[in-house]
């Protein structure tokens, strides 16, 4: 049994200049982040990994079907009973009332009210509450791709000693990883996004970014991942290296999913982003990868495209 509750960053240094795309990708006149192994970013001007080439993923081959693994996704928010559960019992935490009072509106932003919570539930429906720190964040003892002892490289306790796991057991298949960007706070968040309002405009900048108090990232239990030389972390080339294949055949024997996967953006609500994990234990990882499922079908939350 799973228990209740829980609930993520990335870091990007926003370039204007262009990208080359890699792999033989396509050029992306917009975002262009440089590789994360030379970034020295810090605070909040931290380059968020999650985004950069996500505002070029219609660019991407799809590689798995694009229909949804279940057709639960309409059942009543979960956030308005607050004891919704999914197949195994666990929760998406517990949800208070909306910040913006709105609660009783089909689109209302629903906060968590468990956002310490392992499995918590954040996307664009629910956020965490504006104040909510990680009380147990700590440094994991894996590569990241710039040495700096900063925000961005934190997670919380177990997430990291799971993350240390990972990146053994991949070391021991040949595989060599790099952390991008791990944790992030609120006010990280708000300039990330912000940012990436300016660079590409609101309507796209959504597909690839959080709005502050919605990203996994805020959680600590989220990482954006890279191989070890951060070539083309958190850019959508990323998506073929063998790095991401072996995440993507591997992380939930480590208790990580990959929180948005190629197929379900509708559900999810954001591009496909092979690098960034989420640690929900090793249950539920194993459960979702097995069932193929998204946090969101598992906890039946509405589709977020369903939702205004
Ligand atoms: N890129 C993910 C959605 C984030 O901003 O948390
Ligand atoms: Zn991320």
């Amino acid at each position: 049994m799973i228990n209740k509750p829980m609930l993520t960053v990335a870091c990007l240094t926003i370039a204007l200049s262009v990208f080359s795309g890699c792999g033989g990708e396509p050029k992306t006149p917009t975002v262009q982040s440089p590789p994360a192994a030379s970034s020295t970013n810090s605070g909040t001007s931290a380059a968020a990994t999650d985004m950069k080439s996500a505002a070029n993923n219609a660019n991407q081959p799809n590689t798995q079907s694009g229909t949804p693994a279940n057709n639960q996704t309409a059942a009543p928010n979960v956030s308005q009973t607050g004891s919704q559960s999914g197949s195994s019992g666990a929760a998406p935490g517990t949800v208070g009332k909306a910040a913006d009072s709105s609660l009783s509106k089909p689109g209302a932003i629903q906060v968590v009210t468990s956002p310490e919570s392992i499995t918590v539930l954040v996307n664009k429906q629910q956020a965490l509450p504006e104040s909510y720190e990680p009380k147990d964040l700590v440094y994991p003892n894996v590569p990241f791709t710039f040495t700096e002892k900063i925000d961005k490289r934190k997670m919380r306790k177990e997430a990291a000693a799971a993350l240390e796991t990972l990146f053994e057991g991949a070391k021991k298949d040949g595989i060599s990883l790099a952390g991008v960007s791990a944790y992030r706070s609120y006010a990280t968040q708000k300039t990330l996004y912000n940012n990436y309002v300016k660079q590409d405009g609101e309507e796209k900048a959504k597909t690839y970014s959080a709005l502050p108090g919605h990203s996994e990232h805020e959680t600590g239990l989220a990482i954006d991942v890279s191989g070890s030389n951060g070539k083309c972390a958190a850019q959508n080339c990323f998506a073929v290296t063998k790095e991401a294949k072996w995440l993507d055949s591997h992380a939930a024997e480590y208790g990580f999913i990959i929180r948005y996967p190629d197929g379900k953006e509708s559900i999810t609500g954001y591009q496909y982003e092979p690098w960034h994990l989420r640690y929900v234990g090793t249950q539920l990882s194993k459960e979702l990868a097995q069932k193929n499922l998204t946090l969101e079908e598992y906890f039946n939350a509405v589709p977020v495209q369903s939702r205004k």
